[in-house]
């Protein structure tokens, strides 16, 4: 059974990491490969078009896009995907236990580091299964990029570390035996606040999470190697604060053994616009139009100082997708985009 192909799309919220990556997933389902697209936070129209229901529990089981062949997507649930993780690592009566326990329900739904991690895994389980050729990545906002790299090292460091040890005792004790007999301040603080049935939850939840941890260890290292044969895209804008994140993936990401590939400046301007000059006539519609494009001029200019100045200081390929009027949230749409953009086929060349 081959492993897919992984290309993760990161960067900053707002740049067109969702958009980008259908994008290239229908490029590459175009091309006649197996493709899947995992997204977290389609806009509703571009859901629509994807065929990708939104439920409030989707349970992470990809659907054909009707409108192309080759092509699958599916909206990450990171609830489903903790339950699927927790069956996968735990002895099944402390599967069901933690399943059932509200501390972790509310851990694996609000957590932005659960998240991540459920992501990963998910993606991990994926690309692992032989369905696909290509697996394309929309990573989640929620987590802010960056994250979504690290968990697999915080979720292990979390469930081993030392504040779960701490709070649960070096050997882990038997089982509600820990709220009663512990002598440590903070269950004793926790008792006062939460009533003992409450604790009573809070330690089962504390010590089935410990019991995750040779599962979750060994497979949180799979997924740090997963991540590190993937292409990883950044996206960006000429917007400071995405190209100064833009620039955060590239010096912290080699830190943990992922070669982010790729630079994808998103929205370009053209470069015409730059000395386009308006009309120089008499009428008000004259003057408008021409202030108007003067106004544009300078934004272009900005924008291809921004772009040059990025791929000089990264040293990295990079492509550019223009500014569309209109988003793209249809298959021919997203196809469109891709054509028009500039470098982006190279990028993801296998
Ligand atoms: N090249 C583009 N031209 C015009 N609009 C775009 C372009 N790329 C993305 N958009 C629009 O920008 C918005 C944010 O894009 P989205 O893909 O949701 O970003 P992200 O996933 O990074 O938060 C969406 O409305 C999308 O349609
Ligand atoms: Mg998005």
């Amino acid at each position: 059974m081959k492993r897919s192909e992984i290309i993760i799309v990161t960067g900053a919220g707002g740049v067109g990491k969702t958009t980008l990556s259908a994008g290239l997933a229908v490029d590459l389902a175009e091309k006649g490969l197996r493709t899947l697209v995992i997204t977290v936070d389609p806009a509703r129209r571009l859901a629509d078009a994807l065929g990708i229901a939104m439920l409030e529990h989707n349970t992470n089981r990809p659907t054909r896009v009707a409108a192309i062949a080759n092509l699958d997507a599916v909206m990450l649930d990171v609830t489903a995907s903790w339950e699927a993780i927790t069956v996968r690592h735990a002895k099944p009566e402390v599967a069901d236990r933690l399943i059932g326990n509200p501390y972790f329900r509310a851990v694996a739904d609000r957590f932005p580091a659960a998240q991540s991690y459920a992501a990963g895994e998910q993606v991990a389980e994926f690309t692992t299964s032989g369905n696909w050729d290509v697996v394309v990545v929309d990573t989640p906002p929620a987590a802010g990029g960056i994250d979504f790299f690290m968990a697999p090292r915080k979720m292990t460091e979390l469930v081993g570390g030392r504040l779960l040890r701490w709070l649960t005792g070096s050997r882990v004790p038997g089982r509600r035996i820990l709220y009663r007999t512990t002598a440590r301040p903070m269950l004793r603080l926790a008792d006062i606040l939460l009533g003992s049935a409450l604790l009573e939850e809070l330690a089962d939840f504390l010590l089935d999470v410990r019991s995750l941890y040779d599962g979750l260890s060994a497979r949180a290292a799979s997924i740090d190697r997963m991540m590190s044969r993937a292409t990883v895209l950044v996206v960006t804008t000429d917007s400071p604060g995405p190209m100064r994140e833009a620039g955060r993936f590239f010096t912290t990401l080699p830190e943990i053994d992922v070669a982010p590939s790729a630079l994808i400046f998103n929205r370009a301007l053209p470069d015409k616009w730059i000395s386009a000059r308006g009309p120089q006539g008499a009428t008000d519609l004259d003057e408008a139009l021409r202030h108007n494009m003067d106004r544009w001029s300078s934004e272009a200019r900005r924008n291809r100082d921004a772009r040059t100045a990025m791929a000089a200081r990264l040293e990295v390929p990079m492509a550019t997708v223009p500014w569309l009027r209109k988003s793209p949230v249809d298959v021919e749409g997203l196809a469109a985009m891709v054509r028009q953009a500039d470098g982006l086929d190279k990028l993801v060349e296998r």
